[in-house]
């Protein structure tokens, strides 16, 4: 019997056919993302789902009783229970590596633009304001030789930290659970405490997967240890900042810039204080999102789901639940 999978999300025609070659496949034929009502309404018979973020919980997993596995086209996995996930036994992929120098370019991007004011002056000038010479006030600061702060240093952030070392002659500064020698060796990055990384750097970069130990590891106490003259850059999730704290501290310019690309609630809500700053660069959670870079993610989803419905262990499976993997009929 071949295993039924949904497939939650579009994914490339290549990506649908690889699938159906070992699967029967149903799949969201509607546009955007599937609504939860009716993604629980559909997974009765499912033993895999191939999902992009939809939270996975008890609700979700007492809709889908035939569930084994479920496949994440991403790299974070936040959006797994994994208490849940681990006493039913389902076992949980996602997508590293394909996506880390195409996220480190776009943190590199908003480094960039923040510092050189790049959106706000093509603003500038599409509004017809630019009749000379700019002034002092609309310079912006150097991006080479400054202080850049990393503040996880997984693969993206190694990927980050070689782009600024190496091609802007950064000092690169960065704080890690565990520290990485060897990038330290091979980058010649250092390691310190969170507190030094922010007081000493110009621009900080928060990469951390969100984790119960890592939401809102950015707050009022921490931005305050900023230079007032430093950039904030968030390209992980929104809830490992406290979004409040940020605004406030943007409002009475004790830090200088932001550049976003991920939010407490995304969409973004238009209310959003945020998105009336200038010297805030706002961008719709892009980090991955290159035609190359979201097929091979899409690709990778697929093979993970199959090889873990054809009984292997897949390529990536979550390390939290390695154990679900194990104890499951599939070996
Ligand atoms: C991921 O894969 O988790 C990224 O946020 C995508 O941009």
């Amino acid at each position: 019997m071949r295993p039924k999978v949904f497939i939650a999300r579009k994914v490339p025609r290549e990506v649908e056919d690889y699938v159906a070659q070992y699967c029967d496949c149903e799949k969201w034929n509607g546009a955007g993302l599937i609504p939860r009502n009716e993604l629980l309404k559909v997974l009765g018979n499912s033993e895999g789902l191939l999902i992009n973020g939809e939270r996975i919980d008890q609700e979700l997993l007492d809709a889908a009783p035939k569930l084994r596995v479920v496949s994440n086209n991403s790299v974070g996995y936040n959006n797994f229970d994994l208490n849940v996930m681990k006493l039913r036994g389902i076992i949980g992929t996602n997508t590293p590596s394909v996506l880390d120098d195409t996220v480190a370019d776009l943190v590199l991007g908003l480094i960039l633009a923040t510092a050189r004011r790049i959106t706000e002056l093509d603003r500038y000038v599409k509004a017809g304001q630019w009749r000379g010479i700019i002034g002092n006030e609309l310079f912006g600061t150097d991006v080479h030789h400054a202080t850049l702060g990393i503040i996880g240093m997984g693969r993206i952030g190694e990927c980050i930290a070689e782009r600024a070392k190496f091609g802007f002659k950064m000092r690169v500064l960065y704080c890690n659970r565990n520290p990485k020698v060897e990038v330290e060796e091979r980058v010649g990055v250092e390691h310190c405490s969170m507190e030094q990384l922010l007081q000493e750097s110009d621009f900080v970069v928060l990469m951390t997967p969100l984790t119960p130990e890592t939401a809102n590891i950015m707050g009022d106490r921490e931005f305050n240890l900023m230079k007032r003259s430093a950039i904030f850059i968030n390209a992980s999730r929104g809830e490992t900042v406290d979004e409040k704290a940020l605004i406030r501290v943007l409002e009475e310019g004790r830090i200088r810039a932001a550049g976003l690309d991920v939010y407490d609630k995304e969409p973004i809500e238009l209310n959003n204080p945020l998105l009336t700053m200038e010297n805030v660069i706002t961008i719709p959670h892009i980090g991955s999102a290159t035609a190359r870079t979201r097929f091979d993610m899409a690709m990778l989803a697929a093979q993970n789901l199959v090889t873990t419905l054809l009984g292997k262990e897949p390529p990536n499976l979550v390390p939290e639940l390695r154990k679900a993997f194990k104890l499951s009929g599939a070996r």
